[in-house]
């Protein structure tokens, strides 16, 4: 069958603000059946007012907060339950955190909400994008992955016996959504996935400014006036959402519509599959 989003269901996780909310208006524009995710119902049901206006496209929402398994599961489980298809998964959401914090399950924040949840709502969606195939999953990384200069520090994912380095944590957590597109791509490409990773540039949003003083205005300084817009930031992850055949032969981490180079750890398929398997054991339920 021709690609085509028209029509179809597509989830976008973090579609509450930023670069979520500017890819989840060009899908809806674009005729894709969109559902956007935030932790808070009113924040969900304001973006997604906001779309229907400006597109002239309902968008569905979904509440779940990635900091949480059990609302990861909750989440996959009401999304399950209520569509019969899912053709592209955008796995957006995310934070930067300027000091250490940890989730509910015991986990780092920053690498919990950035991989592990999406990690496990990814798992929990894998039959229904499998049963809907062709199906993409497009995890927004980021040029940060460069932080990670010693690749996935298996023996302290959760930064207990390292000094927090507020860059080098999220850096290892965006690290971690490219091995994850590459591992899902080696699990699930002959099923009919295409995982990719974006970095969207440096973008004017609200990240790292949730409550989170230390950080507020970092990305600012680091990229000035010359920050993108929401707009410009999701331009690649829509065009890997709606172009009918994606490349990944050059590989499956995208800047500017192009591959883009990233950092040897995020090409290395022993790491891709150890973090796999470890990222299952943490997000195993009781
Ligand atoms: N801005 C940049 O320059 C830049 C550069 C490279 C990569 N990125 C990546 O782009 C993605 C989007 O970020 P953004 O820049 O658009 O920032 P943003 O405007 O702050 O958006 C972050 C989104 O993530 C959601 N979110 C945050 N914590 C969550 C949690 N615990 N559970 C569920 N949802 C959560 C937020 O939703 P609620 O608060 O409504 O729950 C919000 O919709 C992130 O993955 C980020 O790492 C950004």
């Amino acid at each position: 069958m021709d690609w085509t989003i028209n029509g179809r269901s597509i989830l976008v996780t973090g579609g509450s603000s930023g670069i979520g909310k500017a890819t989840a208006m060009a899908l809806a524009a674009s005729g894709g059946c969109v559902t956007i995710t935030s932790r808070s119902a009113s924040r969900a049901k304001a973006a997604a007012e906001e779309i229907r206006q400006a597109t002239g496209t309902s968008v569905s929402t979904l509440v779940v907060d990635f900091a949480s398994l059990e609302s990861v599961r909750s989440a996959a489980a009401r999304f399950v339950d209520t569509h019969s298809e899912l053709v592209v998964l955008v796995n957006n959401a995310g934070v930067v955190k300027g000091s250490v914090s940890r989730t509910v399950d015991g986990h780092e924040t920053t690498f919990a909400t950035n991989h592990l949840g999406p990690f496990l709502f990814t798992s929990l969606l894998v039959d229904l994008l499998v049963a809907s195939a062709p199906a993409r999953v497009i995890n927004t990384s980021s040029v940060a992955h460069t932080y990670a200069k010693e690749g996935i520090v298996f023996d302290d994912l959760n930064f207990r016996h390292r000094r927090y380095k507020f860059m080098e944590v999220y850096g290892h957590s965006k690290l971690a959504n490219i091995l994850h597109v590459q591992e899902t791509n080696n699990r699930f490409g002959s099923r009919g996935i295409t995982a990719v990773a974006v970095h969207p540039g440096v973008v004017r949003t609200g990240l790292g400014s949730g409550g989170d003083s230390f950080l507020v205005g970092w990305a600012e300084r680091l990229g000035g006036r010359w920050m993108r817009t929401p707009q410009q930031g999701a331009d690649t992850i829509v065009w890997l959402a709606t172009e009918p055949h994606i490349d990944t032969s050059e590989g499956c981490y995208f800047e500017d519509r192009k591959p883009s180079r990233s950092t040897h750890h995020a090409r290395d398929m022993d790491q891709a599959s150890r973090l796999w398997d470890v990222s299952t054991r943490l997000t195993a339920g009781s």
